[in-house]
């Protein structure tokens, strides 16, 4: 197998167990999909290949642990409505429900395929992709399809909203149902909307329930635009991660803190929706785990970028810039239940990020500015 050495690293975050810093003047040698090595450049071992980083900084690739990239359109004048004084409400998804529905495959493929590609070009190794703009048995199972294609971190949102026209109880059958049973060869997790104007509590854990017996795991969009039930469901469900989690009463706090659930926070989505941010700091005194994703989807928040997020992060919800890498990179690999990613150590996937940067501090120093310089994701230059 073909070995590489990352020589001249300025200073390489590892997140790895005894690493409490980043380590300076650094080596990685990467050994086909791996990380075989990591210490000080004089220690490194010779290799096939060898990479000079210049004294700039490398960290772990991105884990984006939350997107919906499967849709047709875009809502660019529901956005420009929203900065003119209009407030965001679930009801946009049926607008973006609709173009995906009138999409070919390979429509939707190739839109796929082009918000892959500029994710990766930002630094993203390990991404989520959603359904839930089909809302038919067809629909669904073609978007997981289509998903399928680009990550094995699929999910089935079936219970994004309920069709126009539809009758709640009815829809939430078919999503247990017929829908479910097409969707599950495609899917790794289940997720609901638990909101107003979306699902409720009891209807989030029916379809929780369903996915389970057909073997997917349970995650959930929760508490993004008030305050409900839906953060205690998973904290009570014990679910690996809960998303959005930005109206959070003090036992949602404790909840979340006793169950181990990860909450996911989503600033891409308070920015372009102007909402509250979510509270980073109280989560993170409380002793949650928090991770950080895009949410890239053409309503709420329609970035792929998840240095923007990162930035965000930091300047709007008092995270510092290390809790925000972290974040977003092994956090979002705890909130996909992965324990290969989002660290750089022996062993481990190597996905790796070169920054043109001196310090990962510049990712939320410099916002907006493509900082990054190379990606190796499983080892594949590119
Ligand atoms: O995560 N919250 C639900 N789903 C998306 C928004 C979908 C849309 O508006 O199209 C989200 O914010
Ligand atoms: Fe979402």
């Amino acid at each position: 197998m073909t070995t590489t050495v990352i020589t001249g690293i300025g200073e390489l975050t590892t997140h790895a167990p005894g690493h409490d810093r980043p380590l300076t003047d650094a080596a990685v040698v990467v050994e086909g999909s791996h990380i075989a090595w990591v210490g000080g450049a004089a220690e490194a071992p010779a290799a096939d290949q060898q990479v000079d980083a210049g004294g700039r900084a490398v960290v772990p690739g991105f884990v984006d642990s939350h997107s919906h990239l499967v849709f047709a359109g875009d809502r660019a004048p529901e956005f420009a409505a929203r900065m003119a004084g209009e407030s965001y409400a679930a009801g946009g998804i049926r607008t973006t429900v609709a173009a995906t529905r009138a999409a070919s495959d390979e429509q939707l493929t190739s839109h796929v395929a082009r918000l892959v590609a500029e994710m990766r070009r930002q630094g993203t190794t390990t991404l989520e992709i959603k359904s839930g703009y089909g809302l038919t048995v067809h629909d669904e199972a073609r978007s997981l399809a289509v998903a399928r294609q680009f990550t094995e971190e699929t999910t089935y949102l079936g219970a994004h909203v309920v069709p126009a026209g539809t009758d709640p109880d009815t829809y939430v059958d078919l999503v247990t149902g017929p829908m479910l049973e097409a969707a599950a060869p495609y899917a790794r997790w289940i997720d609901a909307f638990c909101e107003e104007g979306a699902f409720d509590v009891d209807q989030a854990r029916t379809v929780l329930a369903a996915g389970e017996a057909a073997g997917l795991r349970g995650r959930l969009h929760a508490n993004q635009l008030t305050y409900g039930g839906g953060v205690r469901l998973a904290a009570e469900l014990g679910l690996t991660a809960v998303d959005h989690c930005t109206y959070l009463a003090d036992d949602d706090v404790a909840a979340l803190a006793d169950s181990g659930t990860v909450a996911t926070l989503l600033p891409g989505v308070e920015f372009s929706t102007r909402q509250p941010y979510p509270d980073a700091r109280r989560l993170l005194a409380a002793g949650v785990t928090v991770a950080i994703a895009s949410d890239c989807n053409p309503g709420s928040c329609y970035t792929s970028s998840v240095p923007f997020c990162l930035a965000l992060a930091v300047r709007e919800m008092g995270m510092t810039p290390a809790e925000a890498l972290w974040a977003a990179t092994a956090g979002g690999a705890r909130a996909l239940g992965r324990d290969d990613v989002g660290v750089i150590a022996p062993g481990r996937r190597a996905d790796l990020v070169l920054l043109d940067a001196p310090s990962y501090v510049h990712l939320a120093y410099r916002p907006g500015v493509p900082l990054v310089a190379g990606v190796w994701q499983a080892g594949r230059p590119g």
